[in-house]
Protein backbone atom coordinates (compact mmCIF):
# COMPACT_ATOMS: atom_id res chain seq x y z
CA UNK A 1 0.00 0.00 0.00
CA UNK A 2 2.80 2.67 1.18
CA UNK A 3 4.66 2.03 -1.94
CA UNK A 4 2.01 2.09 -4.25
CA UNK A 5 0.82 5.56 -2.69
CA UNK A 6 4.44 6.90 -3.27
CA UNK A 7 4.31 5.80 -6.58
CA UNK A 8 1.43 7.43 -7.92
CA UNK A 9 2.48 10.91 -6.20
CA UNK A 10 5.31 12.20 -8.04
CA UNK A 11 3.33 11.13 -11.13
CA UNK A 12 0.29 13.24 -10.34
CA UNK A 13 2.71 16.22 -9.57
CA UNK A 14 4.58 15.57 -12.77
CA UNK A 15 1.57 15.77 -14.33
CA UNK A 16 -0.18 19.37 -12.78
CA UNK A 17 3.58 21.05 -13.05
CA UNK A 18 3.96 20.49 -16.61
CA UNK A 19 0.15 22.16 -17.10
CA UNK A 20 0.52 24.61 -15.42
CA UNK A 21 4.17 25.47 -16.96
CA UNK A 22 2.88 25.18 -20.72
CA UNK A 23 -0.29 27.20 -19.55
CA UNK A 24 1.82 29.85 -18.42
CA UNK A 25 4.32 29.70 -21.84
CA UNK A 26 1.37 29.96 -23.80
CA UNK A 27 -0.21 33.25 -22.79
CA UNK A 28 3.13 34.88 -21.36
CA UNK A 29 4.20 34.29 -25.14
CA UNK A 30 1.07 35.60 -26.49
CA UNK A 31 1.43 38.39 -24.47
CA UNK A 32 5.16 39.25 -25.30
CA UNK A 33 3.94 38.73 -29.48
CA UNK A 34 1.66 41.73 -28.59
CA UNK A 35 4.29 43.82 -26.78
CA UNK A 36 6.66 43.31 -29.63
CA UNK A 37 3.63 44.27 -31.88
CA UNK A 38 2.69 46.92 -30.14
CA UNK A 39 6.22 48.18 -30.63
CA UNK A 40 6.39 47.73 -33.85
CA UNK A 41 3.20 49.41 -34.63
CA UNK A 42 4.66 52.92 -32.80
CA UNK A 43 7.29 53.72 -35.32
CA UNK A 44 9.30 51.41 -37.65
CA UNK A 45 12.68 53.04 -36.53
CA UNK A 46 11.69 51.20 -33.33
CA UNK A 47 12.44 47.61 -34.65
CA UNK A 48 15.93 48.53 -35.00
CA UNK A 49 16.22 49.26 -31.01
CA UNK A 50 14.94 46.45 -30.24
CA UNK A 51 16.76 42.77 -29.53
CA UNK A 52 14.85 39.78 -28.71
CA UNK A 53 16.26 36.91 -28.31
CA UNK A 54 16.49 35.69 -31.24
CA UNK A 55 18.61 38.51 -32.67
CA UNK A 56 22.85 37.53 -32.81
CA UNK A 57 23.80 40.46 -30.40
CA UNK A 58 20.87 39.38 -27.78
CA UNK A 59 23.02 37.89 -25.89
CA UNK A 60 25.97 40.03 -25.63
CA UNK A 61 23.65 43.47 -25.39
CA UNK A 62 22.52 41.55 -22.20
CA UNK A 63 25.87 41.10 -20.64
CA UNK A 64 27.08 44.57 -21.63
CA UNK A 65 25.81 45.98 -18.41
CA UNK A 66 25.76 43.30 -15.98
CA UNK A 67 28.16 44.30 -13.54
CA UNK A 68 27.36 41.61 -10.68
CA UNK A 69 29.21 38.40 -12.25
CA UNK A 70 27.14 36.16 -10.48
CA UNK A 71 24.28 37.18 -12.68
CA UNK A 72 26.02 36.26 -15.70
CA UNK A 73 24.62 32.69 -15.47
CA UNK A 74 22.28 30.91 -17.23
CA UNK A 75 19.88 30.19 -14.77
CA UNK A 76 19.59 34.18 -14.57
CA UNK A 77 16.10 35.33 -15.68
CA UNK A 78 15.87 36.43 -19.22
CA UNK A 79 13.67 39.44 -20.22
CA UNK A 80 11.61 39.04 -23.64
CA UNK A 81 13.18 41.78 -25.31
CA UNK A 82 16.16 44.30 -25.04
CA UNK A 83 14.61 47.75 -25.81
CA UNK A 84 17.69 50.25 -26.60
CA UNK A 85 15.64 53.53 -27.38
CA UNK A 86 17.82 55.93 -29.49
CA UNK A 87 14.85 58.29 -28.75
CA UNK A 88 12.52 59.49 -25.98
CA UNK A 89 9.30 58.60 -28.37
CA UNK A 90 11.05 54.99 -27.89
CA UNK A 91 10.82 55.18 -23.99
CA UNK A 92 7.24 55.93 -24.47
CA UNK A 93 6.34 53.37 -26.51
CA UNK A 94 8.38 51.02 -24.38
CA UNK A 95 6.28 52.16 -21.04
CA UNK A 96 2.77 52.16 -22.87
CA UNK A 97 3.31 48.86 -24.41
CA UNK A 98 4.59 47.15 -21.48
CA UNK A 99 1.30 48.21 -19.36
CA UNK A 100 -0.81 47.25 -21.89
CA UNK A 101 -0.23 43.91 -22.32
CA UNK A 102 1.51 43.44 -18.77
CA UNK A 103 4.79 43.05 -19.04
CA UNK A 104 7.15 44.72 -16.37
CA UNK A 105 9.91 46.92 -17.10
CA UNK A 106 13.23 47.23 -15.82
CA UNK A 107 15.09 50.17 -16.51
CA UNK A 108 19.41 49.98 -16.87
CA UNK A 109 21.56 52.41 -17.27
CA UNK A 110 24.79 51.31 -16.10
CA UNK A 111 24.03 48.17 -14.49
CA UNK A 112 25.82 49.02 -11.20
CA UNK A 113 22.80 47.56 -8.84
CA UNK A 114 24.38 45.19 -7.38
CA UNK A 115 20.88 42.50 -6.56
CA UNK A 116 20.67 43.14 -10.29
CA UNK A 117 17.00 44.85 -10.12
CA UNK A 118 17.81 46.37 -13.62
CA UNK A 119 18.24 43.45 -15.66
CA UNK A 120 16.64 40.63 -13.34
CA UNK A 121 13.14 39.35 -12.37
CA UNK A 122 10.96 36.93 -11.54
CA UNK A 123 7.81 37.94 -14.38
CA UNK A 124 7.78 38.75 -17.82
CA UNK A 125 9.73 41.37 -18.74
CA UNK A 126 11.60 43.77 -20.89
CA UNK A 127 14.90 45.74 -20.39
CA UNK A 128 14.49 49.40 -21.22
CA UNK A 129 18.55 50.05 -21.51
CA UNK A 130 19.31 53.10 -21.62
CA UNK A 131 23.32 52.94 -23.47
CA UNK A 132 22.00 54.50 -26.51
CA UNK A 133 20.98 57.80 -24.89
CA UNK A 134 23.65 59.10 -23.58
CA UNK A 135 24.86 62.91 -24.40
CA UNK A 136 25.94 65.24 -22.53
CA UNK A 137 26.39 68.73 -23.38
CA UNK A 138 28.11 70.89 -20.73
CA UNK A 139 27.83 74.86 -20.25
CA UNK A 140 30.19 76.05 -18.47
CA UNK A 141 29.27 79.84 -18.62
CA UNK A 142 26.23 79.06 -16.99
CA UNK A 143 27.71 76.22 -14.77
CA UNK A 144 24.95 73.60 -15.93
CA UNK A 145 25.14 70.47 -17.98
CA UNK A 146 22.52 68.27 -19.46
CA UNK A 147 23.36 65.00 -19.17
CA UNK A 148 21.32 61.72 -20.62
CA UNK A 149 20.53 58.48 -18.35
CA UNK A 150 22.84 56.27 -20.22
CA UNK A 151 25.97 58.08 -19.90
CA UNK A 152 28.49 57.06 -17.38
CA UNK A 153 30.07 59.51 -14.17
CA UNK A 154 33.27 58.88 -16.41
CA UNK A 155 32.15 60.38 -19.53
CA UNK A 156 30.28 63.13 -17.68
CA UNK A 157 33.76 63.84 -15.54
CA UNK A 158 35.42 63.71 -18.75
CA UNK A 159 33.21 66.45 -20.24
CA UNK A 160 33.50 68.66 -17.79
CA UNK A 161 37.38 68.24 -17.37
CA UNK A 162 37.70 68.95 -21.54
CA UNK A 163 35.79 72.44 -20.75
CA UNK A 164 36.73 73.77 -17.22
CA UNK A 165 39.61 73.09 -14.89
CA UNK A 166 37.84 74.74 -12.38
CA UNK A 167 34.41 72.76 -12.62
CA UNK A 168 33.18 69.23 -11.35
CA UNK A 169 30.06 67.79 -10.60
CA UNK A 170 29.53 65.72 -7.06
CA UNK A 171 29.11 61.96 -7.64
CA UNK A 172 30.66 58.51 -6.81
CA UNK A 173 34.26 57.33 -7.97
CA UNK A 174 33.37 54.05 -10.07
CA UNK A 175 33.40 55.69 -13.59
CA UNK A 176 31.16 53.26 -15.28
CA UNK A 177 28.25 54.19 -13.21
CA UNK A 178 25.06 55.16 -15.14
CA UNK A 179 24.42 58.59 -14.33
CA UNK A 180 20.63 57.54 -14.91
CA UNK A 181 20.70 55.27 -11.91
CA UNK A 182 23.39 56.78 -9.69
CA UNK A 183 21.44 60.09 -9.99
CA UNK A 184 18.32 58.63 -9.04
CA UNK A 185 19.54 56.60 -6.12
CA UNK A 186 21.22 60.08 -4.61
CA UNK A 187 24.68 59.79 -5.52
CA UNK A 188 27.44 59.99 -2.91
CA UNK A 189 31.52 60.89 -3.27
CA UNK A 190 34.22 62.70 -2.56
CA UNK A 191 33.08 65.87 -3.03
CA UNK A 192 29.64 65.36 -0.70
CA UNK A 193 31.23 67.12 2.00
CA UNK A 194 31.48 70.69 0.44
CA UNK A 195 28.99 70.27 -1.95
CA UNK A 196 26.61 67.46 -1.26
CA UNK A 197 25.69 64.26 -3.17
CA UNK A 198 24.51 64.34 -6.85
CA UNK A 199 21.15 64.85 -6.12
CA UNK A 200 21.87 68.09 -4.01
CA UNK A 201 22.57 69.43 -7.51
CA UNK A 202 19.81 67.94 -9.86
CA UNK A 203 17.85 71.37 -11.53
CA UNK A 204 16.11 69.84 -13.67
CA UNK A 205 15.02 65.90 -15.16
CA UNK A 206 13.13 64.93 -17.98
CA UNK A 207 11.47 61.56 -17.12
CA UNK A 208 8.71 60.06 -19.10
CA UNK A 209 6.08 58.79 -16.61
CA UNK A 210 3.56 55.91 -16.18
CA UNK A 211 0.93 57.02 -18.52
CA UNK A 212 4.11 57.39 -21.09
CA UNK A 213 3.98 61.40 -20.94
CA UNK A 214 7.07 63.33 -21.29
CA UNK A 215 7.52 65.39 -17.62
CA UNK A 216 9.82 67.93 -17.13
CA UNK A 217 10.34 69.89 -13.34
CA UNK A 218 7.35 72.17 -13.77
CA UNK A 219 4.64 69.63 -15.38
CA UNK A 220 5.92 66.66 -12.55
CA UNK A 221 4.99 68.34 -9.69
CA UNK A 222 7.11 68.90 -6.36
CA UNK A 223 6.61 65.11 -4.95
CA UNK A 224 7.50 63.18 -8.04
CA UNK A 225 10.68 65.78 -8.02
CA UNK A 226 11.47 64.88 -4.74
CA UNK A 227 10.56 61.53 -5.24
CA UNK A 228 13.25 60.73 -8.05
CA UNK A 229 16.20 62.97 -6.27
CA UNK A 230 17.26 59.44 -4.18
CA UNK A 231 13.86 57.30 -4.53
CA UNK A 232 15.77 54.84 -6.60
CA UNK A 233 16.01 53.90 -10.65
CA UNK A 234 13.20 53.62 -12.42
CA UNK A 235 10.74 53.43 -9.21
CA UNK A 236 8.87 56.01 -10.14
CA UNK A 237 9.57 57.59 -13.67
CA UNK A 238 11.90 56.41 -16.29
CA UNK A 239 14.67 59.23 -16.36
CA UNK A 240 15.75 59.95 -19.64
CA UNK A 241 17.93 62.76 -18.75
C1 LIG B 1 -0.57 46.79 -35.16
O1 LIG B 1 -1.00 47.34 -36.39
C2 LIG B 1 -1.75 46.42 -37.19
C3 LIG B 1 -2.00 47.04 -38.55
O2 LIG B 1 -2.46 48.36 -38.42
C4 LIG B 1 -3.05 46.06 -36.44
O3 LIG B 1 -3.79 45.12 -37.20
C5 LIG B 1 -2.69 45.44 -35.11
O4 LIG B 1 -3.86 45.20 -34.35
C6 LIG B 1 -1.77 46.36 -34.31
N1 LIG B 1 -1.32 45.62 -33.13
C7 LIG B 1 -1.17 46.19 -31.95
C8 LIG B 1 -0.75 45.28 -30.83
O5 LIG B 1 -1.33 47.38 -31.75
C1 LIG C 1 16.87 42.15 -34.49
O1 LIG C 1 16.44 41.35 -35.57
C2 LIG C 1 15.41 41.94 -36.37
C3 LIG C 1 14.99 40.91 -37.40
O2 LIG C 1 16.08 40.44 -38.11
C4 LIG C 1 15.92 43.22 -37.00
O3 LIG C 1 14.89 43.85 -37.73
C5 LIG C 1 16.38 44.17 -35.89
O4 LIG C 1 16.94 45.34 -36.45
C6 LIG C 1 17.39 43.48 -34.99
N1 LIG C 1 17.65 44.35 -33.86
C7 LIG C 1 18.86 44.78 -33.53
C8 LIG C 1 18.93 45.68 -32.35
O5 LIG C 1 19.88 44.45 -34.12
C1 LIG D 1 8.86 37.87 -7.25
O1 LIG D 1 9.72 38.68 -6.49
C2 LIG D 1 9.05 39.56 -5.60
C3 LIG D 1 10.09 40.49 -5.00
O2 LIG D 1 11.18 39.78 -4.52
C4 LIG D 1 8.29 38.75 -4.57
O3 LIG D 1 7.61 39.61 -3.69
C5 LIG D 1 7.30 37.84 -5.28
O4 LIG D 1 6.66 37.01 -4.37
C6 LIG D 1 7.99 37.00 -6.34
N1 LIG D 1 6.97 36.34 -7.14
C7 LIG D 1 7.09 35.09 -7.58
C8 LIG D 1 5.97 34.58 -8.43
O5 LIG D 1 8.05 34.39 -7.31
C1 LIG E 1 38.70 68.20 -25.47
O1 LIG E 1 38.13 67.34 -26.42
C2 LIG E 1 38.61 67.54 -27.72
C3 LIG E 1 37.77 66.69 -28.66
O2 LIG E 1 37.70 65.34 -28.21
C4 LIG E 1 40.09 67.21 -27.76
O3 LIG E 1 40.61 67.42 -29.04
C5 LIG E 1 40.82 68.10 -26.76
O4 LIG E 1 42.19 67.74 -26.70
C6 LIG E 1 40.20 67.99 -25.37
N1 LIG E 1 40.78 68.98 -24.49
C7 LIG E 1 41.16 68.71 -23.24
C8 LIG E 1 41.70 69.85 -22.45
O5 LIG E 1 41.05 67.59 -22.76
Amino acid sequence: MKDSNSATLPLVTIVLFLSLSWRATSDSSSQVDKFLQCLANSSALMLESIYTPSNSSFESALQAYIRNHRFLTPETPKSVAIVAPTHVSHVQATVVCAKDNGVQIRVRSGGHDYEGLSYRSNVTFVILDMFNLRSIDVDVDNEVAFVQAGATIGELYYKIANQSKDHAYPAGVCLSLGTGGHFNGGGYGNMMRKYGLSVDNILDAQVVGADGNILDQASMGKDLFWAIRGGGGASFAVIVS
